[in-house]
């Protein structure tokens, strides 16, 4: 299916500020650094097709899908609804096993769920509402037995004030606002420690301006503790803000039609006129037909893609 494949770059973000963004600046359409150190993937996905069946029908979600996700990537999965995003998270969480294809984390194969990834996904409604904010924090860390009682609420304690819940924590989920849920799902997940934090459209259902602070304190987490991050969302300019790296998926079934190199945008680039035009050449690429095409939108957008 690929007609053209132009030069892959794969960089995982070094620490502190990358130098992709004054290459992209310069117009030159697909360069960066390659990153040799880094050249084993944290995470790694191959031809893996999932499936549902029912008694009559079968429907393939994705097909063939290759992801490598490197240490602190915010890598995210960019697709229009049905695409398969939450299925291919769900399967490297090791809920759906594949038709065919492997995920292999630290070179050991996903066979099933485990703590070393985490899932936070859209509904936050997740939380029992009849355990105070600490105890729900504390909870999976408990039953997965890693850390005594003590480390548990220790630990609760610590990521509940990295989201900035610390005044909350005897509080119950009902008396938190939709942005707080959140924030204790995402302070839950973290206090969990995992290789890999998979975030299914976490911020969908918030209002916009929390989903903007939301956004901003995730980035804000990362910064600070530089975890590995698979988020799926089907909003471009999410995906540009949040992501070092996306990955697009086409529709039915999902497969990944082009990578992008995001580093340069954040919160800071939005409403400039250069993020709105990265946001439209996205969209081009999402929903023009043709590997050819893609390609060709990408040298033209100075995106740094590999298309598939
Ligand atoms: N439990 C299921 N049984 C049968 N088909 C399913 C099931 N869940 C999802 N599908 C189908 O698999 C495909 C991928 O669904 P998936 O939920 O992964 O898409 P998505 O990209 O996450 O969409 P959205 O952006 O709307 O959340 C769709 O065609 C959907 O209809
Ligand atoms: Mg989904």
């Amino acid at each position: 299916m690929s007609t053209a494949r132009p030069i892959t770059v794969r960089e995982a973000e070094a620490p502190g500020p990358t130098p992709v963004a004054s290459v992209l600046a310069d117009g030159a359409p697909f360069s960066g650094q390659a990153s040799p150190a880094l050249s084993e993937p944290l995470l790694r996905v191959r031809g893996l097709s999932l499936e549902y069946r029912t008694r009559d029908h079968v429907v393939r979600a994705t097909h063939k899908v290759d992801l490598d996700i490197f240490e602190a990537d915010r890598f995210v999965l960019l697709g229009p609804s049905g695409c398969g995003k939450s299925t291919l998270l769900k399967s490297i969480a090791g809920f759906i096993p594949p038709v065919e294809g492997e995920i292999v984390l630290e070179g050991r194969r996903v066979v099933e769920p485990g703590p070393d990834r985490i899932v936070v996904f859209q509904e936050f409604d997740q939380l029992p509402p009849w355990k105070s904010v600490l105890d729900n924090v504390a909870f999976p860390l408990l039953a997965s037995r890693k850390v005594s009682r003590r480390e548990a609420r220790e630990r609760a304690r610590h990521f509940l004030g990295k989201v900035g819940l610390s005044a909350f924590a005897q509080s119950y989920p009902h008396q938190l606002s939709g942005g707080m849920k959140g924030r204790v799902a995402i302070a839950r997940a973290l206090a969990m420690q995992p290789r890999v934090l998979l975030m299914d459209e976490p911020f969908a259902a918030l209002d916009a301006l929390t989903r903007r602070r939301m956004q901003e304190e995730l980035l804000q987490l990362w910064e600070e503790a530089r975890f590995t991050l698979l988020f799926v969302t089907h909003s471009i300019e999410e995906a540009l803000v949040v992501g070092n790296r996306i990955a697009l998926l086409s529709p039915r079934p999902g497969r990944v039609r082009a990578e992008i190199n995001a580093h340069e945008w954040s919160l800071a680039s939005l409403g400039g006129a250069a993020f709105q035009a990265a946001g439209a050449r996205i969209h081009r690429l999402l929903f023009e037909d043709g590997a050819g095409t893609v390609a060709r939108e990408a040298a033209d957008a100075g995106l740094e893609t590999s298309a598939r």
